[in-house]
């Protein structure tokens, strides 16, 4: 499966090995939510995290078409929200498979 290039620069430039804005992607399906050693995640996912969320392709895809509001909607807590701003408009299920390839 080819990854689209639009999608990697921005994804890369926040989400790489030691990124500064965004936790290391690598390995993240199968994952739990807020779980990178290190990163300093936002109180929403905390909470995500708490939640025992454990990422799968469709999670990833469905977070990053809206983080805020997948995390509102996981955590039931309607003042919850994502550090990530970022949205994907479409395309987030070709990335995710992406993430699943790359371990
Ligand atoms: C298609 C591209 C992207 C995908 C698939 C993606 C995916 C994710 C996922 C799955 C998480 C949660 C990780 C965890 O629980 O450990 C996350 C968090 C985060 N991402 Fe992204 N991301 C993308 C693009 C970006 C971009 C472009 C930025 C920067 C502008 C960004 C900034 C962040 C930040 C700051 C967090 C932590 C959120 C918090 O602590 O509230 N992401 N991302």
């Amino acid at each position: 499966m080819q990854v689209l290039p639009r999608h990697r620069g921005r994804r890369r430039h926040c989400h790489r090995e030691g990124g500064k804005t965004g936790p290391n992607l690598f390995g993240i399906v199968g994952r739990k939510a807020y779980s990178e050693e290190g990163f300093k995640y936002g109180a929403g996912l905390v909470e995500l995290g708490e939640t025992g969320l454990v990422w799968d392709e469709a999670l990833i895809a469905a977070y990053v078409a809206d983080p805020t509001a997948f995390v509102k909607e996981k955590t039931g807590d309607d003042a919850a929200k994502s550090n990530m701003t970022f949205k994907l408009a479409k395309g987030g299920e070709d990335v995710a498979a992406y993430l699943a390839s790359v371990k």
